[in-house]
């Protein structure tokens, strides 16, 4: 088991702090001192500092006021603490929109957007890209041997949001012409725009605007993507030249379908990203939390199991949901912990002190509009601090599942753009989780990858609604199988290749032959709607008795494969609902509709024995409770997780665990609170 390097080498312990602006109180330079006594009694050691700060960094065009923040880069140096520098392009200075109208973006129907707000440049524009290379090439030569400088923050949250603007056209089509080999009649070949008469004779007529062309969006997409990773290189480019020892991060915004980040984490030296769940909203606060799991877990994945950033979450609550609650006391603790238990090196903040202006004056902070340490956030970021504190031995392990679900977002994105079978509710990522849910509860630790990445490291590959499959995926699947892995695919899978072209010759295309099975018809039910399905006995696959499937339900046939569970009502009653095949050494698993809860909970349960998958704990834990794992080889770093508010003792008498937090005793049952959280290990078996 490999242990990755820390973040940067220079501090390898966790990173605990915030965004922070100090150039907001420059005129009250006795709150910058009495940050620095409240981060250390915070238990922080870092903060990111510069985010949106150039109209303080370029008041005027070329001339730099770096003052403030040599002060507060010194000060932090002073108090052992550090900086996770940004560069300032999320938002741009007044000054520049007003000179450089290029440098806003132009909306759909052509109109030059007003300055103000952020995150709302043009990725295009040659005048933006050669000002952000001008400042952060200053930033990185005044600080580029600074004892402070730990990390660079590069911009905020980038989004894929579309500039219409001319040349943001033109460097479109010029990416087209690159894909298409400048064979136009190629690209209207893949775009199938013999439909409705959308047929290019010229470059110059490719707008892309219309919803009703999918190859077209998806390239638009696809485009954006690649548009963005190009500004954040040619952004960063500086920092690399001047400070090639120092990692360079751009926060992510997990899920986020506006970017592709299976492509851009390719180009960050560490994953990091911004995590901003729904607590409270509902009554099993636990599947919020899967999801949660669930997201950490891709951002793991983004770069082959090494350890993260969690760049921002909040330490109370947000300001810009319809409802903002308050986070119970305790939830903030095991949110914490679950992000480093799935392999998160820090845990940081949006945001450090509240602002007294600005749309984010009531968004939680570490730092109330009090001003002082005694606020129950206060205290229990302080406690978070005090458990990582002794956590040094966790940094840079990871974990290697058996098991990978694959999210994929070129796959989403061509599943939200279908025009049927149900244009409501397709709910691709709650799909994706829902299949995750019974490991999460059964302590069995998942990847969660795209479709190109490896897959031999598994024994199960999990891929609900595989809608597309480009280019060399259905094969490495078969390869998978055929030595011994064990394959499970959904309804609308097999359906179109990389440009959303369907395959021909019957679904699931490709995977036919895999899955032995043909699907004919897909049928779609209103919400209130079942259908009713029920496992054939014996079941070798752990089913029994009837279950409920909703809103998709494939008509399939098999081909060779094996009948798990069949329908009994609607006009397809009888016909096969489950099936499995054998291919090779392996099996490929079809499950035809979208079933309920306890059919995934029957499924996986069996799979997971079956295989002989591992879990992190062999008791059985409470609903809402999980147990992750991080490991170096040879210790196991094990985290217990209660994401409800009812108090637990969880056996663990089975387990050797070790307290981490404490005195290092063994601990055989463990009392866990409401929202508690504890972190043990103890010596690979
Ligand atoms: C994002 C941004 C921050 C802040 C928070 C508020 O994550 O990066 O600047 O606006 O949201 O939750
Ligand atoms: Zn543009």
């Amino acid at each position: 088991m490999k242990r990755f390097p820390p973040i940067n080498p220079k501090f390898p312990h966790f990173l605990h702090g915030g965004d922070y602006n100090p150039d907001q109180w420059i005129k009250t330079p006795e709150i910058r001192d009495e940050d620095m006594r409240l981060m250390k009694l915070a238990n922080c050691n870092t903060m990111s500092i510069g985010i949106f700060s150039w109209a303080s960094l370029e008041p005027e065009e070329g001339k730099y006021e770096f003052g403030w923040l040599d002060d507060i880069m010194g000060t932090l140096a002073d108090n052992n603490a550090f900086a996770v520098l940004a560069t300032p392009s999320g938002a741009k200075p007044a000054w520049m929109s007003a000179k450089y109208p290029e440098v806003r973006r132009v909306t759909v129907d052509g109109i030059r957007e007003h300055h103000g707000g952020r995150h709302n440049h043009c990725r295009t524009s040659p005048v933006y890209r050669e000002k952000c290379v001008a400042i952060n090439t200053e930033l990185a030569r005044r600080y580029r041997n600074h004892p402070a400088l730990l990390v660079w923050h590069v911009s905020n949250e980038y989004n894929g949001d579309p500039c219409y603007c001319e040349l943001c056209l033109a460097a479109f089509r010029q990416w087209l012409r690159k894909k298409y080999d400048d064979d136009l009649d190629q690209l209207n070949h893949e775009w199938w725009t013999a439909f409705w008469s959308h047929t290019f004779t010229d470059w110059s007529q490719i707008t892309p605007v219309d919803p009703s062309i999918h190859g077209m969006m998806l390239d638009w997409k696809r485009f954006r993507t690649d548009q963005t990773i190009d500004f954040f290189k040619t952004e960063s480019a500086p920092l690399r030249e001047y400070t090639p020892g120092v990692p360079v991060t751009t926060n992510f915004m997990g899920t986020y379908p506006g970017l592709d980040y299976w492509k851009f984490a390719a180009a960050v030296d560490v994953v990091s990203w911004d995590h901003y769940p729904s607590y409270h909203d509902r009554d099993d606060d636990w599947k919020q939390a899967v999801e949660a799991s669930f997201t950490h877990n891709i951002n793991r994945c983004l770069k082959g199991g090494r350890p993260y950033m969690q760049m921002e979450c909040s330490p109370g609550v947000v300001n810009w949901k319809p409802i903002n609650k308050l986070k119970r006391p305790g939830l903030h603790r095991v949110e914490a912990l679950q992000c480093v238990a799935h392999g998160a090196d820090t845990v940081q903040y949006f945001q450090w002190r509240k602002g007294r202006g600005g749309c984010e004056k009531f968004h939680g902070a570490v730092v109330d509009h009090c001003g002082h340490e005694h606020t129950r956030v206060f205290r229990e970021v302080t406690d978070v601090g005090k458990t990582l504190l002794k956590l040094d031995a966790v940094i840079g392990t990871t974990v290697t599942p058996e098991t990978a679900v694959i999210y994929d977002w070129e796959n989403r994105w061509a599943i939200d753009q279908a025009a049927g079978p149900r244009n409501k509710g397709k709910n691709y990522l709650p799909t994706c989780v829902a299949h995750y849910r019974t490991f999460w509860n059964a302590a069995v630790p998942v990847d969660v990858i795209n479709m190109d990445c490896d897959f031999t490291p598994y024994k199960l590959l999990i891929a609900p609604m595989l809608y597309m499959l480009r280019p060399g995926v259905a094969e490495r699947i078969e390869h998978f199988v055929a030595g011994g892995g064990t394959f499970v695919t959904t309804y609308l899978s097999g359906i179109a290749n990389e440009n959303d072209l369907c395959f021909p010759g019957g679904f699931p295309g490709p995977l036919r032959r895999l899955l032995g099975i043909w699907a004919e018809e897909t049928d779609v039910l209103y919400d209130d709607e079942k259908a009713i399905i029920e496992a054939v006995e014996p079941n070798p696959a752990g089913l029994s008795g009837r279950y409920d499937a909703r809103m998709f339900c494939d008509i399939i046939h098999p081909e060779g494969a094996r009948t798990l569970a069949v329908y009994k009502n609607q006009f397809y009653a009888g016909k096969a609902a489950v099936t499995v095949n054998t291919f090779g050494k392996g099996k490929a698993y079809y499950i035809a509709a979208r079933n309920d809860d306890r059919f995934l909970s029957d499924f996986y349960t069996h799979q997971i024995r079956q295989l002989g998958i591992r879990a992190t704990v062999q008791s059985a834990l409470p609903t809402g409770v999980t147990a992750q794992v991080r490991t170096d080889g040879s210790r196991e770093f094990v985290f217990l997780l209660n994401f409800t508010r009812d108090a637990h003792v969880i056996d663990l008498s089975a387990e050797r665990l070790r307290d981490m937090e404490g005195t290092g005793e063994i601990i055989a049952r463990l009392q866990l609170p409401g929202y508690g959280a504890k972190v043990l290990v103890r010596d690979c078996r």
